[in-house]
């Protein structure tokens, strides 16, 4: 039961990701989905019911218009992010905008500057960094466990058949880079904790959008980094970080299952298996639990200044990840590699 002082969170759209965010975040007392709103009102009506909020609203004006609502969470289309993020801002509202933050660095810039000038939050939505594995995997790196980050491989792809989805839509910043590779790139700056200086990358197209792209990333400090995603290949997710003393393997889940599959495996050594010592990794289990509740508690934190608050993406991060899916976006194009300008 939210409790009198609960983060009162709308909803922007009837989107998909919406019913699975409203349903993972409902066991919490630190905010409440009090309201949704879609560009129908009949829609909305329906939507409302459909995931148990009590209150719609037939028009995203009309939302962000509302005086019961502390905070937009903001599901639109990738292309309309920026747009409807600044008029929440402007209008107020607190903002959790899902990944990515905008389709442009520039983009994200503007809605930084926004928030800024409100006096609001605005922060993206990466669920895996709210679980427990991640803020682990931040202890250790900050530890130097591995030694110094040499390479990082990080991956994730799936199989999306319908080309009417929203992903398939250019104009609404479909594609797999933006949207699977998002997370391997905020993984990766995660890791190294700077933007690359340049980048390589190469995609595959169809019906106007990238569905798979690789990428290779460079860093001031010559650490290397290879990223990739996929609309068209079986789910995966994975990434390998390597340093000079060791290595960590992830899957960077934003959602792993209670009691399951959540874990690090850690090798403390350079050196390779022998005879002696066939496996080098420890498996480090770690609670699962679902993503959108520890991310939604993590921002209601932030905005009543409770600690630990935001353990998310910093607007930095969010604009660096932006920054290279610019320059990724434009290598892919040229052949040839990218400076990225941050
Ligand atoms: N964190 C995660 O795990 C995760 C997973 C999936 C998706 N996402 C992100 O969530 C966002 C939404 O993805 P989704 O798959 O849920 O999208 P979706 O089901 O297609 O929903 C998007 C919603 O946007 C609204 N909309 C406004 N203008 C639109 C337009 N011109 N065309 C289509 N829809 C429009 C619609 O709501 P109304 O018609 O009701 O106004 C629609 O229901 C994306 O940014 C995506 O990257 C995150």
């Amino acid at each position: 039961m939210p409790a009198q002082s609960a983060l009162r969170l709308g909803v922007l759209g009837a989107a998909n990701i919406a019913r699975l965010f409203v349903a993972g975040v409902r066991p919490s007392a630190k905010l409440e989905v009090a309201a949704v709103a879609s560009r129908d009102s009949a829609r909305a009506a329906a939507f409302a019911r459909e995931i148990g909020v009590a209150r719609s609203h037939g028009s995203y004006e009309a939302l962000l218009a509302d005086p019961e609502i502390d905070a937009i969470y903001l599901p639109l289309p990738n292309g309309l992010h920026a747009e409807w993020a600044i008029r929440a801002l402007e209008a107020g509202k607190h903002v959790l905008s899902e990944k990515p933050i905008s389709v442009t660095a520039a983009e994200a810039k503007a809605m930084f500057a926004a928030a800024r000038a409100a006096g609001r939050h605005l922060v993206e939505a990466y669920p895996y960094m709210a679980q427990p594995q991640t803020l682990l995997l931040r202890e250790l790196l900050a530890a130097r466990t591995i030694g110094k980050i040499r390479l990082i491989r990080a991956s994730f792809g799936f199989k999306l058949g319908d080309t009417g989805n929203v992903r398939f839509d250019a104009a609404l910043g479909g594609g797999a880079l933006l949207d699977a590779g998002s997370y391997a790139v905020s993984l990766v700056r995660l890791v190294t904790g700077a933007c690359p200086i340049r980048v390589m990358a190469t995609s595959q197209f169809d019906h106007g959008v990238d569905v798979t792209t690789v990428g290779t990333l460079e860093f001031a400090d010559g650490s290397l980094a290879h990223v990739s995603c996929s609309m068209a290949t079986a789910f995966h997710r994975q990434a390998s970080i390597i340093g000079d003393g060791g290595a960590i393997e992830t899957s960077y889940l934003n959602h792993p299952p209670i009691g399951g599959a959540a874990m690090l495996r850690v090798k403390r050594t350079p050196t390779s298996p022998s005879a002696d010592a066939p496996e080098l990794f420890e498996t480090i289990p770690v609670e699962g639990g679902n993503g959108f509740l520890r991310e939604a508690e993590s921002f209601a934190d932030l905005v009543a200044g409770r600690s630990p608050g935001w353990t998310g993406a910093s607007p930095e991060e969010s604009i660096d990840v932006m920054a290279t899916l610019d320059a990724m976006k434009k290598s892919a194009g040229s052949r040839d590699w990218v400076d990225v300008e941050r």
